[in-house]
């Protein structure tokens, strides 16, 4: 069966240009990409009526936690990708600490089962690099990697040992796997919820300093740089953590990294004096100069890519409040109206460049398969209404999770459609259409 999309708007240079076009996809690729003037043949296809929406892939995400197995109070395979697929996710990769944690070969295959049974959007799976995520011992990285892991990682926590992270780099690079990290020193973080900064002074809080990242980012440069990985850093927050990559850029490092769009729009003084979990994050909300230090890293490539550290929490355990609520918040049905109202329509991005580093630039980082929009490739594609301004209501989630700071908010940007693999499995008008 054929589907053809029709009169889809395409962002197709960096002047963000929209040029209308009609993709044909069939057999879950897209088998062709036809300019708008033309008329296809759609006789005995589906057709999708695209007019007036914008098209383009499936946004990837190479950082997120679905939670199962363990917690499933928090989220489900099901629930998260569902979320996944509001918000325009079509790739989206999941972290370790789960319970048990993705450290042998069947969790991973638990993942990638459930997965393809129950899941709605593709689902990469990461895999620890200590057991337990204790750091005293490596996982079996080629069982790992021959079940299905893309990549290893105790996210959740960072490796405190360098021996260790050392052992674990090495053996990576034999397997031609990445090596990513949760970059957090522990002896400089002890009992804080929020950063060193004007919110912790006013409430006398203990506050997480910005070396507690930086100090792991510069040692896991030169570990990268002895042995060779590629080593992507989680969720840079700070202005030191940037300099130390910019540096291992410049001198050929294999180094990569994230940034969330938390860490793009807010700072440690926009937190509400109540105290409210739901602006708790780990790594948590940096001072302004350390936002505007995050803008420009991604502008100019230092960070490469857009991920949304979705971290979905219970009520009950955000109710606990700031100092003992736990660390993170949900990200995926935000992430894209969130940018594009706040750096698009404000004229500081170009739509081309938003796109670019949630779509092709993790699929480059990663080596996926998707990330193209040309014929041949996967089918895994968005429509996004530009036009709509909605507010922000946690009460339509599809995540299990309701713990997020941006309640409110009115924003543009709504996905419309997504689908993939060629198959639709979510629309605005009919919620989940597949699964
Ligand atoms: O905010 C966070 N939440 N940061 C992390 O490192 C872990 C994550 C979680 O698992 O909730
Ligand atoms: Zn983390
Ligand atoms: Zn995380």
């Amino acid at each position: 069966m054929a589907t053809w999309i029709l009169n889809a708007l395409f962002a197709s240079g960096t002047n963000d240009a929209l040029e209308t076009k009609h993709i044909k996809v069939v057999d879950g690729k897209i088998a062709e990409l036809a300019n708008g003037s033309a008329s296809p043949d759609t006789a005995g296809c589906e057709i999708i009526d695209a007019t007036g929406k914008l098209i383009s892939l499936g946004f990837i995400d190479m950082h997120v936690h679905l939670r199962e197995p363990g917690f499933e109070h928090k989220e489900t395979i099901a629930s998260g990708t569902r979320s996944a697929a509001k918000g325009g996710f079509t790739t989206i990769a999941c972290m370790p600490n789960t319970r048990p944690v993705t450290d042998t070969p069947d969790t991973v295959k638990f993942i990638l089962d459930k997965a393809e049974t129950e899941g709605v959007v593709n689902v990469l799976p990461y895999a620890a690099i200590t057991k337990n995520e204790l750091g005293r011992e490596l996982t079996d990285f080629a069982a790992l990697k021959e079940a299905g892991a893309i990549g290893f990682t105790d996210d959740g926590v960072g490796v405190q040992n360098a021996q260790m992270m050392k052992d674990a780099m090495t053996l990576a690079k034999s397997l031609d796997m990445p090596v990513i990290a949760h970059c957090e020193d522990d002896s400089l973080v002890v009992g804080a919820a929020v950063t060193e900064g004007a919110f912790s002074r006013k409430h006398g809080l203990k506050g997480i300093p910005n070396e507690s990242e930086a100090i792991h980012v510069g040692r896991d440069i030169l570990l990268s740089e002895a042995t060779g990985v590629h080593y992507h850093v989680c969720h840079v927050s700070t202005e030191q953590s940037i300099r130390l990559i910019k540096l291992g850029k410049s001198i050929g490092v294999n180094v990569t990294a994230e940034v969330c769009p938390h860490h793009l729009v807010l700072s440690d003084e926009d937190i509400p004096d109540s105290m409210d979990a739901n602006w708790k994050m780990n790594p948590p909300l940096r001072t302004p100069r350390d936002v505007e230090a995050c803008i420009k890293a991604l502008e100019e490539g230092t960070i490469d890519i857009i991920v949304t550290d979705h971290a979905p929490h219970s009520a009950e355990e955000k109710a606990k409040g700031m100092e003992r609520a736990p660390f993170g918040i949900v990200g995926f049905e935000t992430a894209f109206p969130l940018l594009y109202t706040k750096f698009v329509k404000t004229g500081r991005w170009t739509l081309e460049f938003l796109l670019r580093r949630m779509t092709s630039d993790p699929a480059r980082v990663f080596r996926l398969a998707s990330g193209k929009l040309e014929p041949g490739a996967p089918a895994d594609l968005v429509l996004l209404d530009l036009e709509n301004e909605r507010e922000v209501n946690p009460e339509t989630f599809l995540t299990q999770g309701r713990n997020t700071p941006f309640a409110g908010w009115k924003l543009y940007g709504w996905p419309a459609l997504t689908m993939v693999n060629g198959q639709v499995v979510w629309t605005e008008e009919n919620g989940i259409t597949q699964g």
